[in-house]
Parts: C-alpha cells; sequence; structure tokens
C-alpha cells in the first residue's frame, strides 16, 4: 500500500497507470472508516486493475461548523484497517490547501432541481461542497469507475448529475448499504453513538421495513403522517424529515404512479448525531 499526502506525486503514479492501460477504480471517504467503506474497496478491487482510495474530511460541504469539528479524524487506524484487506491500493490522504489551494470554498451547481431536495433542504450548500470535492479528485485520480454506497443515496444521484453536467468520463457505481446486525445503517458518524445508542437508531431501519410493507396498501399521506408519529412517540430520536420519492428525480410522492421506482427516505437526529438512511419500496 501506498500513501500520498501531496496531489503532484499521486499524479505521477496515475499517469504511469494511465499509460500501462491499467483501469482505474477509486473510493473517495472522509475516512473513520467502517465495514461498508471496506466492502466499497474490495468490490472495486475484483472489478478494477488499480484501486485508489481517498481519506479527506471535506469543508466546504459541512454547514454546520461543529458537525465538522466533531467528525472523527482517525487517519492511523484507517490506514490500518485499509492494511488488513492485503490489496495493493493507493491511499491519498491529502490536507485542504493540497485540493483547494489558499480558498477553501466550494464552486455552485445546478444538479437539475436534485441539490434542492432532501438533504439539500436541511444542509446549505452541502451538494455544492460535495461536486467541488469530487471534482477535484475525479481531475486528480482520473477513474474508470468510482464506487458510492447508497446510503447517501441522494449524493449518488448527484455525482451522477456530476459526470454529466461536467463531462467527466467516470462510471459511477452505487453500492447496497451496509448495515449494523440491529439493521442500523453504517456511518462515520455512529462512532459517536454509545452502543444502547446503535441500539436506539436502528428504529430508524425498522421504521423504513414498516414503511415498505404499508408501501402499496395505504396512500403516501398516510404512511408520511404515521412515520411522523411513530417518531413523536420516541424518547431519543427526532425526526428531520421523512420523505417517499421517485428513485430518479427524487421529487415526492403525492400519489405512487405505477412503473415508477420508489424509495423511502429518513434523517433523524440521535442527541446531536444525525442519521440518515432509505430503502428502495417497490
Ligand atoms: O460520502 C462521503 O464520504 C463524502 O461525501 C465524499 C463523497 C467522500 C465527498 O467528500
Amino acid at each position: 500500500m501506498q500513501i500520498f499526502r501531496d496531489k503532484a506525486s499521486i499524479e505521477l503514479v496515475i499517469a504511469e497507470v494511465k499509460r500501462a492501460g491499467k483501469s482505474i477504480g477509486f473510493v473517495p471517504t472522509m475516512g473513520a472508516l467502517h465495514a461498508g467503506h471496506l466492502s466499497l474497496v474490495r468490490q472495486c478491487a475484483k472489478e478494477c486493475d488499480v484501486v485508489v482510495v481517498s481519506i479527506f474530511i471535506n469543508p466546504t460541504q459541512f454547514d454546520n461548523p461543529s458537525d465538522l469539528d466533531n467528525y472523527p479524524r482517525t487517519l492511523d487506524t484507517d490506514i490500518v484497517k485499509l492494511e488488513s484487506l492485503e490489496l495493493d491500493l493507493l491511499v491519498f490522504a491529502p490536507n485542504a490547501s493540497e485540493l483547494y489551494g489558499s480558498k477553501v470554498e466550494a464552486e455552485h451547481f445546478i444538479f437539475g432541481g436534485l441539490e434542492h431536495r432532501m438533504e439539500g433542504k436541511f444542509r446549505n450548500g452541502h451538494f455544492d461542497g460535495v461536486g467541488t470535492v469530487v471534482k477535484k479528485l475525479f481531475e486528480i485520480i482520473k477513474p474508470d469507475r468510482a464506487y458510492f454506497g447508497e446510503k447517501d443515496f441522494q449524493q449518488l444521484q448527484i455525482i451522477k448529475k456530476l459526470i454529466e453536467i461536467s463531462h467527466l468520463p467516470v462510471e459511477i457505481i452505487g453500492c447496497p448499504i451496509d448495515r449494523e446486525a440491529n439493521g442500523l445503517a453504517r456511518s462515520s458518524r455512529n462512532e459517536r453513538l454509545t452502543s444502547s445508542d446503535r441500539e436506539e437508531a436502528a428504529f430508524i431501519y425498522q421504521t423504513l421495513l414498516k414503511v415498505k410493507q404499508k408501501f402499496g396498501t395505504e396512500s403516501a399521506k398516510n404512511i408520511r403522517d404515521w412515520v411522523e408519529k411513530e417518531f413523536e412517540k420516541h424518547p431519543f430520536l427526532k425526526l428531520e424529515y421523512f420523505e417517499i420519492a421517485d428513485g430518479n428525480s427524487l421529487i415526492t410522492a403525492e400519489d405512487i404512479e405505477p412503473g415508477l421506482n420508489y424509495r423511502a427516505f429518513i434523517a433523524a437526529y440521535a442527541k446531536d448525531i444525525r442519521l440518515i438512511d432509505n430503502v428502495a419500496l417497490n
């Protein structure tokens, strides 16, 4: 495994890999790696000749400074976890000035309206930050394929749009959500939950599973009202939003139309820790 802290040295290696005609797979992360990230890396290694993993906590995608301050920073253990995979990886772990120079600012993107829904409504500027850093990373790594978890399903749709509007020749691969034994979606933020918090937080997934059962027999409005009431009764979790939306446009479903693929989405707080999850409904 080789670790690069600066852009120039990884660019040299990428140029060699390209000259040799090898395919490059890329797994961008913000570190605090968990089993979900490791499964993305394994899948990437199966499908690509060379695997690059980036570890960079991107400041421009945090609308809340305390969320950025509290984000787990675990580079040394992340490296140990990646080493345990026994794969020949290239790890890119730059600092902010290496990627942004002296201006740590996001570019503004129009993602065809995807950016105004759900996470975009509640996290001001979040997707401009994600789009900015992913575009910068793609320009450095020049991957053939890039792997993203479906936990951040809206982010996955946004990245597909980014590729289209920025004309980047990258295939975007969405990978299923990795879950803890109780169903809680794996997330770097779970590091900040105690084990009893994690048991409570599994309520998010349990609720989504019940939504899936109700879908098809009850209206979207009834399901929405039911979810809101369930969270009101919950002593620990605070619901930020619940949505049933079309899986491509992410437009809220008022009526369920045949032939469309719907998903249900939840964002909720466990103390000050924001958790998101989603399931396919049909
Ligand atoms: O999903 C994440 O961890 C981040 O949003 C990403 C894609 C690495 C960009 O910072």
